[in-house]
């Protein structure tokens, strides 16, 4: 058989240009999606009258043989016709007869093209706002045994206070829970139907837009034709919401890293998911995060080749659309493996927490708190911060922490210092005080888990 299109021309079309154009390679992906758009298509134009029922019922018998064959995967698609969408066409004609030809009427592409994208973007949407929840749950799981964990809480990668572990961890679980949130905020434009728009300007058989938008649980169909042909923005919203969340996966990856470095030594991965070094044999190396963090690229790559390739196209469908595929797959695809990779990684990692408890009574990180303890006493905290500057230069100097300090010493840079000092500088004690909302005071944390844990199964 001959081109879908083949009428207008003369010559074949030049093998080059056939293979240049096609996307068939790629776009096979939507196979299932375009497939479930014609069903809801063609039972429209039946109920419409535009087809008879005999030729629905044909052609929707086709298309479940079709599908079932792609289910077992025995199609073969040809570049010769170009894309999911003829190559599905050519099936349907073989496999029926002429009277496949009517499933095409009222329809165009670019009307079937971005009514694919859509379902595949609810469908991959709905998925991923799993897959982040199952990483939330390995992070409250983690918190759950660690909200009395002290570390090191850093600033420009200093120690700065001490914290709980819990706290650092739920940190992340908010981040998660606002991706997930926007996750399912874009649903609400993904389940626009652009069925029905057909090339660009609408058609004149009477059809039912709201029919197929419900067949296919869409919320509202596009009001504008144009607009529903030429739209790519909840790709570009998917591709923004996939770069934050890449970024928040990169920088928990960072510190995993990080912590599971000699240097820090917070943190030991499972050997499962830590890979060895060919040559040096003590390595043990945290592959994972380190890829979770490469793969950041490729995202913020998919986002800005989207935002490039649409910017400069006038209204309404242009070839230069069919690019827009090969980054939504691929950024579906790459945080579907991050995401299933985090979850059982963090469940499965081992926090040191002597480790963590040995760093933070090694550095200075309580020199807040003293001042805090003189500014209660009385002291404005800007001369108390300057009072405790000096203590800890002369603790340096001494070679001493702040806890090694006698009351005497503490007493010759103010007269304000008694023994209670020492209680408030114990490491629990300077966490546990910080118990303004939302802060790393255990109590707090404890409040903070519930909350998290009540947010997980929505
Ligand atoms: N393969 C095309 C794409 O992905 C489908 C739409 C083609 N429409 C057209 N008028 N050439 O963009």
């Amino acid at each position: 058989m001959s081109k879908l299109w083949g009428g207008r021309f003369t010559k074949p079309t030049n093998k080059l240009v056939e293979e240049y154009t096609s996307s068939i390679g790629f776009d096979q992906k939507l196979a299932l999606q375009d497939i479930k758009g014609s069903l809801a298509h063609v039972e429209m134009l039946g109920h419409c009258d535009i087809i008879t029922d005999e030729e629905k019922n044909q052609i929707i018998k086709g298309l479940h043989t079709i599908q079932g064959k792609i289910e077992n995967e025995e199609v073969e698609y040809s570049v010769a016709d170009e894309d999911i969408h003829m190559n599905i066409e050519k099936l349907l004609i073989e496999e029926i007869g002429p009277v496949g030809g009517k499933l095409h009427t009222g329809r165009s592409r670019n009307d079937q093209v971005a009514t694919d994208m859509h379902l595949y973007m609810r469908e991959k949407t709905e998925e991923l706002i799993q897959l982040v929840g199952a990483v939330q749950e390995a992070l409250v799981s983690q918190a759950e045994g660690n909200v009395e964990t002290i570390l090191p809480g850093y600033t420009h990668l200093q120690r700065a206070q001490p914290i709980s572990f819990g706290h650092h961890l739920l940190a992340y679980f908010w981040m998660f829970e606002r991706d997930k949130e926007r996750l399912q905020d874009s649903l609400k434009r993904i389940n626009w139907s652009p069925l029905g728009a057909a090339a660009l300007a609408g058609t004149p058989y009477d059809i039912d837009r709201q029919m197929t938008a419900d067949i296919l649980g869409f919320e509202k169909v596009y009001p504008n034709s144009l607009d529903a042909v030429s739209d790519r923005d909840f790709i570009l919203e998917f591709l923004s919401i996939s770069s934050i969340l890449i970024t928040h996966i990169s920088r928990l990856s960072e510190e995993l890293i990080l912590w599971s470095s000699q240097e820090f030594n917070f943190i030991e991965l499972d050997d499962e998911f830590c890979t060895g070094s060919s040559i040096m044999p003590q390595k043990k190396n945290p592959d994972v995060p380190e890829l979770l963090r490469g793969k950041t690229g490729r995202i913020y790559g998919n986002l800005m080749g989207l935002l490039t390739l649409l910017k400069g196209l006038p209204l309404a469908y242009n070839k230069d659309m069919q690019e827009d595929k090969e980054g939504m797959f691929d950024t579906v695809d790459t945080l579907e493996g991050a995401l299933s990779l985090l979850a059982p990684m963090l469940a499965s990692m081992e926090v040191k927490k002597s480790e963590m408890k040995t760093a933070v009574k090694e550095d200075y990180s309580n020199a807040t708190d003293i001042a805090d303890y003189l500014a209660v006493k009385g002291m404005p905290f800007r001369r108390a911060h300057e009072v405790i500057g000096k203590i800890v230069l002369y603790a340096i100097e001494e070679g001493k922490y702040l806890l090694d300090l006698s009351i005497g010493e503490y007493q010759q840079f103010s007269e304000l210092f008694e023994e209670d000092i020492y209680e408030k500088l114990a490491p629990e004690q300077v966490v546990a005080a910080r118990n303004s909302e939302g802060g790393t005071g255990f109590k707090q944390v404890a409040n903070q888990l519930e909350l998290a844990k009540s947010h997980l199964y929505e």
